[in-house]
């Protein structure tokens, strides 16, 4: 007969007449005289009665075996060398606020660590250290001998899958009970999942458990909260209960690896493009364009020595917005920010290049480079192909821009009436966006009184 008390939840499936620890055991407990287990002592309509339950000489030993199956379902071989000492709480090449952030996510990790109690949901873009914080939280807890599971969520419901098969060694209610009570449950790169119907609710019944329970739980994931399924998100939400920590530090493994941290930034072809290099076309230009001519490269220097809400210039072909765009990019690149420049049309050529059979980076990795850049500029917008799913992309990378108020700075030489509404009216925003109509013609290398061609 199988026991199915939560005390003997361990993987093993564990049998008396089939114990090998039960006959190295000495006869010496007087409960049970050495078998190891006692028959349960409770009323008649207990859920109990009748069941063999484990000795209290055996309990040490099962907790040993539990933290050991517990251990083996782990992952965190590979994961051993992330611990808090490895973990830089200033990352690289961060703006201050990101740093405060990012020392605040660890200082909340190491919290949990040293008192796993609630639970602990850490959010953010690729790369920001979620899955580093999770692990230095399961190596610290292997280290003061507490049983712990870290395992990604996709594994997770693969474990569970794989009881299935006839020839498996674990029973699937043996698993998963093993993972809905572990003492503290480390659950990576929740949303990556297979959205099935059975998945989702292996995961409502696994929170669900824990959530009532009130057992320890790290959740780490990619998404924003309300792209999380309702039941689970109530659940992770729940203030009383769960600390959420959204980490808005970049990539770490591509900061520092160039002065504009990515490959989709074009800000080196953008080089020569500075604030130094602008030429005010002074005594070229009637005064009314003269001046605001200067007005647009005043707001860009502004923008540039302090970047928050988006700055938007529009205006004609050849009267230097990208050249701005590029000075105001160049200045907070040598200042040490992390700064994506991309031209609209090549960002949704590298997004749709992610599709490719050879792309050696997925599309979900590249849109959320984009979407969270701590500092994204956007030149030429209006130009790409109006597909549906070309709009569609713009307007969530706007539109998550927009909701978390990212600096961002756009060009565009399409009048604002004339691109999607979805995207004009977020630029529209006086509480959100500068938006500067540049009236110069176009610029002709320095030379006096060029004819005007408004395009
Ligand atoms: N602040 C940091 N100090 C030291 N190493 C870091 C830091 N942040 C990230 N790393 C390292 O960068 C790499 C990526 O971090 P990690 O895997 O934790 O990111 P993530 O947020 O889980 O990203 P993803 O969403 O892609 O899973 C890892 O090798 C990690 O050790
Ligand atoms: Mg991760």
């Amino acid at each position: 007969m199988r026991e199915s008390t939560a005390s003997t939840s361990s993987t093993e499936q564990e049998t008396p007449g089939r114990d090998p620890a039960a006959e190295a055991r000495p006869a010496e407990c007087p409960f049970c005289k050495g078998l190891g287990y006692l028959r349960a002592d409770v009323p008649i309509d207990h859920p109990d009665f009748g069941k063999l339950l484990p000795c209290s000489c055996r309990l040490a030993e099962l907790t040993q075996r539990r933290a050991e199956a517990l251990r083996s379902l782990s992952q965190l071989d590979a994961l051993s060398h992330m611990t808090f000492d490895t973990f830089v709480p200033e990352g690289r090449g961060l703006t201050p606020e990101q740093q405060a952030n990012l020392r605040w996510a660890y200082q909340e990790a190491r919290e949990f660590a040293l008192k796993p109690e609630g639970w602990l949901v850490l959010k953010g873009g690729y790369g920001c250290g979620k899955t580093h914080l999770a692990a230095a939280i399961a190596n610290y807890c292997v280290e003061h001998g507490q049983p712990v599971l870290f395992v990604t969520v996709p594994d997770l419901l693969d474990y569970l899958r794989a009881t299935f098969a006839p020839s498996s060694p674990a029973r699937y209610s043996t698993r998963f009970e093993e993972i809905r009570t572990a003492p503290i449950l480390i659950l990576d790169d929740l949303g990556t999942e297979s959205g099935t119907p059975w998945a989702q609710e292996k995961l409502f019944q696994i929170f669900n458990y824990r959530y009532n329970a009130r057992l320890p739980t790290v959740i780490t994931t990619n998404n924003e909260l309300d792209e999380i399924p309702l039941r689970l998100r109530s659940r992770l939400g729940d203030p009383d209960l769960s600390r959420i920590v959204s980490i808005i530090a970049p990539d770490y493994r591509r900061a520092g690896v160039a002065q504009d941290q990515s490959d989709l930034s074009s800000l080196r072809l953008h080089a020569h493009q500075t604030f130094a290099t602008f030429d005010l076309r002074k005594g070229e230009l009637p005064p009314e364009e003269e001046e605001n001519l200067a007005r647009a490269v005043k707001l860009a220097r502004k923008f540039a020595a302090n970047p928050q809400g988006w700055l938007a210039f529009t205006g004609p072909y050849g009267v230097g917005k990208p050249h701005l765009a590029a000075a105001i990019a160049n200045y907070c690149a040598e200042q040490g920010r992390a700064v994506l420049f991309v031209v609209v049309p090549d960002l949704l050529d590298h997004l749709r290049a992610t599709f490719t059979p050879h792309s050696t980076v997925s599309f979900d990795q590249r849109f959320e480079e984009v979407r969270r850049a701590p500092l994204l500029v956007l030149d030429d917008l209006g130009t790409e192909s109006a597909t549906p799913w070309a709009r569609e992309k713009l307007y969530q990378i706007f539109d998550y821009r927009y909701n978390a108020c990212l600096p961002t700075v756009i060009t565009t030489a399409v009048p604002i009436e004339e691109l999607d509404q979805r995207l004009a009216t977020r630029m529209l925003d006086v509480t959100r966006c500068t938006l500067f109509a540049i009236l110069a013609p176009p610029y002709r290398g320095g030379q006096s009184k060029s004819k005007r061609s408004k395009r």
